[in-house]
């Protein structure tokens, strides 16, 4: 499959067409921005974005990992477009927004999906753990979105999905860097929303629980397994129940959805 594969010559759009089924998530091919995009949550959202016809830019930090990646995505069929590009930095996020528009046009979808971990009780904390965290999961959403904020501004269109955390929400033992820098997504996004309402751009939360990933799985196995305890579900999430309502909180007919927050947590967390 290759990002235009969801034109006229896509059998999916094919069907669609026999079914009668309007098309309405494809009919405008947008550029899309994940950040860290080559993780587990990430590259759920890169695929179902490019499934639907989107042409999709990524973020990565470790060169060896991104090349692998992208090379195992080709291999499956995915045309993914990646850059190097420190999120927590101010000036190289805007240089990067500034060369992806330049190779593949004005990005209006921008998924904030990058983050870390550098979980601590707070009396063990070092100060750079609280800098690192609060620098990759919360800096950044400002260091990307400032600049791709001038493109969507100029289309009269955008998309902005910022991918929280339960623990933003409700906390976690060992997690006051993480908590602080997730829960100062929920504020980013309200405010943020209300200042670019009327110009058909949308900001949004997804907060999700325990997906499964490399980020779980390094907890603990005994705190693990107590986590599953207390998800109602009955399992962890997969990184696709993300990329679901992301590929939905894109879509052109979602423009009535702004500053909210979605729970993907499998009942973990109810507010
Ligand atoms: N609640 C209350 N007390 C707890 C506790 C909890 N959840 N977990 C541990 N404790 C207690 C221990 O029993 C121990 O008590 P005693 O001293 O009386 O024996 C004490 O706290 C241990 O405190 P320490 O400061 O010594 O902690 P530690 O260094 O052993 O471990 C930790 C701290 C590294 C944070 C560890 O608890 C941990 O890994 N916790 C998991 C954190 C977590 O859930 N991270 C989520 C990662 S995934 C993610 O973040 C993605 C997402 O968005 C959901």
């Amino acid at each position: 499959m290759t990002v235009l594969a969801m034109t006229k010559e896509s059998p999916q759009l094919a069907a669609n067409t026999q079914t009668e089924i309007p098309p309405v998530a494809q009919a405008v091919p947008r550029i899309c921005l994940v950040t860290g995009g080559t993780g587990g949550i990430g590259s759920a959202i890169c695929q179902r974005l490019a499934k639907a016809g989107h042409v999709v830019a990524t973020t990565y930090r470790n060169e060896e990992k991104a090349k692998a990646w992208k090379a195992e995505m080709a291999k499956q069929g995915y045309t993914f477009h990646i850059y190097k590009c420190d999120v927590s930095n101010f000036e190289e996020s805007q240089r990067v927004v500034k060369s992806i528009v330049a190779d593949l046009g004005p990005i209006t979808v921008l998924v904030n999906n990058a983050g870390i971990t550098r979980d601590s009780t707070l009396r063990k904390m070092s100060f750079e753990q609280w800098r690192d965290v609060i620098a990759n999961d919360l800096d950044s959403v400002f260091n990307m979105t400032r600049p791709v904020l001038d493109y969507m501004l100029e289309k009269n269109f955008g998309r902005i999905i910022n991918i929280s955390s339960i623990n933003g929400q409700k906390g976690q033992f060992g997690q006051s860097n993480y908590a602080a820098a997730k829960a100062g997504m929920h504020g980013f996004t309200k405010a943020l929303a209300q200042e670019v309402a009327k110009k058909g751009i949308t900001v949004n939360t997804i907060s999700p629980g325990y997906i499964d990933t490399d980020m779980i799985q390094a907890v603990p196995e005994n705190i693990r397994q107590g986590i599953m305890a207390q998800i109602p579900v009955g399992r962890f999430g997969k990184p696709e129940d993300v990329a679901h309502v992301v590929s939905f909180l894109m879509q052109d007919d979602s423009g009535f959805i702004t500053g909210a927050n979605i729970a993907t947590n499998g009942g973990h967390f109810m507010d």
